[in-house]
């Protein structure tokens, strides 16, 4: 009885243990609250497996719970009047400063997209609710967060094409009118896939000849910007980092694009690329993009790319999605960078995507565009969605206050 408990207690305390420790760098702050919040992370990951395995919910649908966790409905109050809409049919949460009296002075405005990797994430989790608040009464902006549908369920290219839809109908000038927003002082941002999403819509603009209102400014923080390439330094370096894995992030990708998992074997092996995809290397090439200071001890080697056979063609279009840059915005050549709006680029050292944010500063900058880009060196990804108690994280308030003062100064 009395060795019974025992084993028993010491089962539970090294299956805790094996949940929570984590050999998270030294450096980071608050380590132990990381190690406590991505153990639920990891095993809400493997409960999903076992579902998918069992044949009960797909995985994604168990990681929704995530999103369903920090659901609020967002309420107008003293300062911010909130209005939940559609926008050419696609679903759009609006912020929008109170009306102070006779106030008739045009005001910046801030479309903003969520991340959670084109599969989780809302604009009405807590975090992105209380931060387009912020925007609102810090800049006394309108903030336009964009309910855009997710994958599995919409793969690509719905969720880009539902950005899209909204960023057009919103930059109409009778549209903008009606908000009060100046056309000068748009800007387009978002985090993680919302970063990816953002930066593909800014280019996607700056191509069109008939479009009349522009982009001010987009402001990107730690974006997914390639698919090409999944074995960048920052991919190997924080393949087991907390809150975004590698495997979770090829997950993201293959999902994004389509539920066959033999898709995502292939992205987790970086055999995905087919030989159509080989003049697009040198877009993602990291000896070249990245600054010595971060190739660490990685040597570089291009992707492999594989000749499928005729049975594989499902797989050979799906490389080609891939490389479309509405999907990997890195894969465009200079000359569709160049005119694009000044960009504000956060970029953290314990992130695999890392390096896809560093390798678009540089490509930027040499395309002549004004690029800020602040890095973090004790960052981990998704630090800004850090903001609520009980996982409210002191980098989360950093990156906030000094993403908010990029705006603050440059829209
Ligand atoms: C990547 O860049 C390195 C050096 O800058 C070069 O030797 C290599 O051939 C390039 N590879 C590709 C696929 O562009
Ligand atoms: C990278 O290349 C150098 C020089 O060829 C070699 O000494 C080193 O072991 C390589 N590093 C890795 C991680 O393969």
């Amino acid at each position: 009885m009395r060795l019974g408990s025992i084993v028993l207690f010491v089962a539970v305390c090294s299956f805790t243990s094996y949940y929570i420790y984590e050999p998270i760098p030294e450096e980071i702050d608050e380590r132990w609250k990381l190690m406590l919040t991505n153990s639920f992370f990891r095993g809400l990951s493997h409960l999903a497996d076992l579902s998918e395995l069992l044949g009960l919910k797909d995985y994604m649908g168990v990681m929704y719970v995530i999103t369903l966790l920090e659901n609020v409905v967002p309420e107008s109050d003293e300062h911010v009047k909130v209005t939940e809409g559609r926008f050419d049919g696609v679903e759009v949460v609006l912020y929008q400063p109170k009306q102070r009296g006779s106030d008739t002075e045009l005001r910046r405005a801030v479309i903003y997209l969520h991340g959670g990797g084109w599969c989780l994430g809302s604009s009405r989790m807590s975090p992105y609710d209380l931060l387009a608040r912020r925007m609102v009464t810090e800049l006394d902006a309108v903030v336009l967060s964009v309910e855009y549908r997710l994958a599995p369920a919409h793969h690509f290219p719905v969720p880009y094409e539902d950005v899209y839809r909204v960023v057009k109908h919103f930059l109409q000038k009778g549209v903008l009118v009606q908000y009060s927003v100046d056309p000068g002082r748009i800007a387009v941002s978002g985090d993680s896939a919302g970063g990816n999403l953002a930066a593909a819509v800014s280019q996607q603009l700056q191509k069109e000849d008939g479009q009349q209102v522009k982009l001010k400014a987009q402001a990107l923080i730690y974006p997914v910007l390639q698919a090409l390439d999944l074995n960048t330094p920052s991919y190997q370096q924080n393949q087991d980092m907390p809150i975004l894995p590698r495997t979770l992030m090829v997950r993201f990708w293959s999902e994004y694009f389509t539920s066959d998992k033999a898709f995502f074997k292939a992205m987790m092996a970086n055999t995905h690329n087919n030989p159509e995809s080989f003049s697009l290397l040198k877009f993602v090439n990291w000896s070249t993009f990245l600054p010595e200071a971060y190739h660490g001890k990685y040597n570089y080697s291009a992707p492999a790319v594989v000749q499928r056979v005729r049975e594989d063609v499902g797989m050979d279009g799906l490389s080609r999605s891939l490389a479309d840059p509405r999907a990997s915005p890195l894969l465009v050549p200079d000359t569709d960078l160049h005119s694009l709006p000044k960009a504000y680029i956060l970029t953290c050292e314990y992130d695999v995507l890392r390096d896809d944010g560093i390798m678009y500063v540089t490509r930027l900058r040499a395309a002549g565009v004004e690029v800020t880009h602040e890095h973090y060196d004790t960052g981990f990804h998704g630090g800004l969605m850090f903001t609520v108690w009980p996982t409210d994280f002191l980098i989360a308030r950093r990156m906030v206050d000094n993403y908010i003062k990029w705006l603050k100064e440059n829209l």
